[in-house]
């Protein structure tokens, strides 16, 4: 039987509408939302995510910028720019898309955001807060991932879950949550021997390793949930997750597509994280 599948876009143009209403309630109290993205140099597909993430807020009512700075330019530029927005009681939300240049001590950077406004969740206090199984923000993929599972009525406690990719952005993430949440988690990686072994295991796979269709149907236990959180781009210019949609759909209960699965999520999640901060600074 084929799986069902876990639809993000729908769940993501649900959550959206909620989101409306907070803002116009916030904006009614005058405390309206509002976002700055700063981008450094052209790398296209950060061009492309930083225009989708500035058109998203507007399309729920938040007020966002977006600040581009040339690769070259020197990190204190950047770093006296993300302390005036510090202190502007306009922005509720700061967040440097990466990866930056090389010349960029990226920790440093991620470090000189206010905690109250990082909104990435990437800051080592806010970090250290969801370690702690005490979520602030939530780092905007893996909390949109925990929302789809939430839809899907999966339950985490007690089950075997393997996360592949152990970013900062995802895979650690995704990882702490699936602990707090109760399940036993394994983190792969692309050196892990026998990932196979690891993945025929779990009752939950997060594939996120930026390998097109890496997690293949014999790799999958019959009636697990398979969410996949890579979008890489074919040569004919299709994209592709790092999941054979097609075969592990045969075998999974649940599988997210790509498109329409955790990447129109990632942008919901990182609305959440801004309302919230402007209802945190408003009182609310
Ligand atoms: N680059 C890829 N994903 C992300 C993300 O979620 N946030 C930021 N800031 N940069 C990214």
């Amino acid at each position: 039987m084929a799986a069902q599948i876990l639809d993000g876009k729908a769940l993501a143009q649900e959550l959206r509408a909620g989101f409306k209403e907070r803002t116009a309630a916030l904006a009614a109290r005058g405390h309206k939302p509002g976002l700055v993205v700063i981008l450094v140099g052209e790398d296209t597909a950060s061009q492309v995510y930083v225009r989708n993430k500035v058109a998203a807020c507007e399309s729920v009512g938040l007020y966002s910028e977006k600040l581009v700075y040339p690769a070259d330019v020197k990190p204190v530029v950047v770093l006296d720019k993300i302390a005036e927005l510090n202190a502007d009681p306009r922005v509720h939300g700061i967040l440097v898309q990466l990866p930056l240049p090389a010349h960029f001590d990226e920790a440093a950077v991620l470090e000189a955001i206010a905690a109250e406004k990082d909104v990435d969740g990437f800051h080592a206090e806010n970090v250290g807060a969801l370690a702690q199984g005490n979520p602030r923000f939530i780092p905007c993929t893996p909390y949109g991932v925990m929302k789809m599972f939430e839809k899907g009525g999966v339950d985490l406690s007690g089950k075997e879950a393997v996360v592949i990719g152990r970013s900062n952005i995802v895979g650690k993430p995704m990882a702490l949550l699936l602990i707090n949440a109760g399940a036993t988690v394994t983190v792969c990686n692309s050196r892990t021997r026998d990932l196979r072994a690891h993945t025929r295991r779990a009752d939950i796979i997060v594939a996120a390793v930026g390998k097109p269709r890496f997690v293949t149907a014999d790799m999958v236990k019959p009636g697990a949930v398979v969410i996949d959180v890579g979008i890489n781009r074919l040569p004919d210019g299709r994209l592709c997750g790092d999941v054979d949609f097609e075969g592990v759909k045969e075998i999974a209960d649940w599988i997210t597509p790509v498109p329409g699965g955790v990447g129109p999520m990632t942008i919901t999640m990182l609305l959440a994280n801004t309302i919230e901060a402007a209802e945190r600074k408003a009182g609310i």
